[in-house]
């Protein structure tokens, strides 16, 4: 049984690694990766560090690339994949355009999609824009669901999707996490090493940020939000690998640069950016997956956003949310670096999206539930 999985950010490379690997170790499987290279070299860092060679790679990244641009020129050149290929079930995960126009190809083909991560909803059409539609969609577009959630599970359920075709199982990244922080741990001096920068008795915030619904506005606030606290607190290191997309580049670099106790870096390869997040004192982040490993290492996450589709977070306390006004993230930040109290309530709370097992459980369903194809519709 031939199994394609699809992949074209860095999250989705993280999200996925442990389940090529898991796949590939079951005889049932002949599993190839075929990546959109949606991006580029964070991708190709966080491949590397798994040390996943895609089959295929389709190189499509652009600069500054617009949403339809890199839609239409995967559903074009993922169709030619997949007469290639011939798979039987293609993977996608999480809520990217690769998500997306892979899960629409494989349908047009008639090719049967396992969705990892399905079932995650804010209720918001635009926020996180476009993810929230990505999602939706790619659910109508699936077979089989793979809820990290009860909660993910019981959003699907509200929109009808069939009960045997829901699978609760965790987060696949905590997997990744679980594979690899131990690694790092066992390797921390090198670490401190690599980060000098940072005096070793020094609290560090650690920051990212690169949601669409931030660019402009929601982007300059957070990073007026950045100085008012490095000002505020001079000891405290404030460490922040931007990422590539120019719409952040930009603002960023331009608002921060040059600010003594901020640090703007590159984008870090996964055990560095797992370090960093095990040294912070807390992060402060839009992203999706950090809200998922932060918890995994203890670290407190303050949520720069308007909604959340992780609300299982800020039930367990794990994270708080404070959209990008300055005063709500200055007030919020201030308070766990000054209240002992509640930062360890946060910091000692449990992570809520699995146990480090969700690929071995979707391996068992692929290899319970999966047909190889058998003729019958048309395909190629
Ligand atoms: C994408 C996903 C978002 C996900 C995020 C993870 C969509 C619509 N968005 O957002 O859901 O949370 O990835 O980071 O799918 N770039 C580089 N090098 C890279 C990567 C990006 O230069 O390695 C630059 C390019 O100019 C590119 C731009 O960033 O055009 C935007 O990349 P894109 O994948 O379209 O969107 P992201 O904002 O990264
Ligand atoms: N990450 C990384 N290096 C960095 C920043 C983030 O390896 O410099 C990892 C992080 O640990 C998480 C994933 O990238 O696993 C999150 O990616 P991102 O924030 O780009 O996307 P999102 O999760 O919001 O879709």
């Amino acid at each position: 049984m031939k199994i394609l999985i699809a992949i074209g950010t860095r999250p989705e490379a993280i999200k996925l690694a442990p389940l090529v690997h898991e796949l590939v170790n079951h005889p049932e499987f002949d599993v190839e990766v075929c990546v959109t290279a949606q991006h580029r070299s964070m991708l190709d860092q966080a491949l590397g560090l798994f040390g996943i060679v895609p089959d295929y790679d389709l190189n499509l990244m652009g600069q500054n690339q617009t949403l339809a641009e890199i839609a239409g020129r995967i559903l074009i050149n993922f169709d030619d994949v997949l007469v290639r290929s011939q798979p039987d079930v293609v993977v996608v995960q999480g809520d990217t355009t690769t998500t997306l126009a892979c899960a629409l190809t494989a349908f047009y083909r008639r090719i049967k999609v396992a969705h990892v991560e399905a079932g995650l909803r804010t209720g918001h059409r635009h926020s996180p824009f476009p993810e929230e539609i990505n999602r939706r969609v790619a659910t109508v577009l699936s077979d089989w669901h793979f809820a990290p959630t009860e909660r993910s599970a019981m959003a699907l359920r509200a929109e009808n999707v069939p009960e045997s075709a829901i699978h609760v199982v965790g987060n696949t990244v905590v997997d990744a996490l679980r594979i690899k922080a131990q690694e790092v741990r066992d390797h921390a001096a090198e670490f401190e090493e690599r980060f000098a920068f940072l005096p070793k008795e020094a609290r560090m915030v650690l920051v990212t940020c690169h949601r669409r619904e931030n660019f402009g506005g929601g982007l300059e606030n957070i990073c007026k939000a950045i100085a008012e606290l490095g000002r505020a607190y001079p000891d405290t290191h404030i460490v922040y690998p931007v990422h590539l997309n120019p719409n952040v580049q930009g603002p960023v670099k331009a608002l921060l640069d040059g600010l003594a106790n901020v640090h703007l870096i590159e984008p870090q390869d996964y055990l560095n950016f797992i370090w960093l997040m095990d040294r912070a004192h807390l992060v402060l982040t839009d992203s999706g997956g950090v809200q998922e490993e932060a918890p995994g290492l203890g670290t407190p996450a303050v949520v720069m956003r308007d909604h959340t589709e992780r609300t299982e977070a800020i039930d367990a306390g794990t994270a708080v949310l404070v959209g990008s006004d300055p005063a709500r993230i200055v007030a919020s930040v201030s308070e766990l670096l000054d209240d002992d109290v509640v930062w360890r309530r946060m910091a000692t709370a449990a992570n809520p999206f699995g146990d480090g097992h969700s690929c071995a459980r979707i391996a068992e369903v692929l290899v319970r539930d999966a047909k190889p194809y058998r003729g019958g519709e048309a395909r190629f």
